[in-house]
């Protein structure tokens, strides 16, 4: 027998880490848990040592503090055994660039903002790897993902309306927009590989979000199968109707007994052309995050939860991705029925 996996790899890795700007003489730490992919950790390795990095493999215990099970949902709690423990802390703060290959990630621990106040890079990986290879990300994603941060920055509001009933608007007024391009090449930066899309983190939206047959729901991982309306009021869910969707999200936000279940959080597009809508029904649950979904070119992708630049910690996070949306930030349509406008 002979496993050839981690080599097959290796060309992707190196070519992600060149984007992320790993050089000669850095120190790249590959952090791992006993239920991360071999082939990935082995990969990441070769890939640092190729571009003459000295490079640590680490694998910590695993074990979240979030109580729900960790199959990439995309709540990004971090592991329990990195938030309990400086040494483990110190030794990600003193990399230069981190490849964190944890079931979960840690974008929305605390602990991964010092760590990355201390300049190390960390780069996010847990898709399946023809997702990775298909969304290898460009250098010239950084200057798209930019311009549409930028646009972000300097509007007062976002509409987003559908044919389906969708018709919300955001207060982006001191909502902080960041983007994802699916490399981490400045010092102090997270990113996802793959994600090239923008986002925003409101405080009020007031209207209603109407999820269309073919919606995505996360981290369930499933479609919507019937209209679900949501009343949001004042950046709060206030009600659902429709059929099982309805149903299921009542329930979630009901058994997650947390105060910020039902606000919204994160909102944005996805800039992501290679992305394809099918993953999420191709594969496993355990094998993707979900990031076509997420990042998917000309969708809208909203969620609720946690809120970092409002201080709200939370486990109940859903992002939902939606197709055949309209997004009109200010007078500037950049999404139009689903698709990205030529501007
Ligand atoms: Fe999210």
């Amino acid at each position: 027998m002979f496993d050839l996996s981690s080599v097959d790899l290796l060309d992707a890795f190196t070519k992600e880490f060149r984007l992320c700007k790993v050089a000669e003489g850095e120190h790249v730490v590959v952090l791992a848990e006993p239920d991360s992919r071999g082939d990935y950790v082995a990969a990441a390795f070769g890939a640092a040592k190729s571009l003459g990095a000295h490079v640590i493999s680490a694998t910590v215990p695993g074990g979240s503090p979030a109580p729900m099970p960790s199959t990439h949902t995309g709540a990004g709690p971090g592991l329990s055994s990195v938030l309990d423990d400086t040494t483990a802390q110190d030794l990600l703060k003193s990399a230069d660039f981190v490849v964190d290959l944890t079931q979960e990630g840690f974008i929305h621990a605390p602990v991964q903002q010092e760590i990355l106040k201390a300049g190390t890079r960390i780069l996010f990986v847990c898709d399946a790897p023809d997702v990775l290879v298909r969304n290898l990300p460009n250098e010239a994603d950084k200057a798209l993902v930019r311009r549409e941060t930028e646009l972000l920055k300097s509007a007062a509001t976002m509409r987003v309306t559908s044919a389906a009933g969708t018709d919300l608007t955001v207060e982006l007024t001191g909502s902080k927009p960041e983007f994802q391009v699916g490399f981490a090449d400045d010092p102090g930066r997270w990113d996802h590989w793959p994600s090239t899309m923008v986002l925003c983190w409101p405080e009020i939206s007031d209207g209603r979000i109407v999820l269309a047959e073919g919606d995505i729901l996360l981290p369930f991982k499933e479609y919507v199968a019937s209209p679900t309306t949501l009343h949001v009021s004042g950046g709060r869910i206030e009600g659902v109707e429709g059929g099982a969707e309805a149903r299921l999200l009542e329930t979630f936000f009901a058994d997650a007994d947390d105060k910020w279940a039902r606000y919204l959080s994160h909102m944005g597009w996805g800039l992501m052309r290679s992305a394809d809508w099918f993953a999420t029904a191709m594969y496993g649950k355990g094998d993707l995050m979900g990031m076509d979904a997420r990042a998917f070119a000309g969708n809208f992708l909203w969620s609720t939860g946690p809120h970092p630049v409002l201080g709200r910690e939370s486990y109940a996070h859903l992002d939902i991705a939606m197709r055949g949306c309209s997004i009109a930030v200010d007078e500037t349509q950049v999404v139009r029925e689903g698709e990205l406008t030529d501007r």
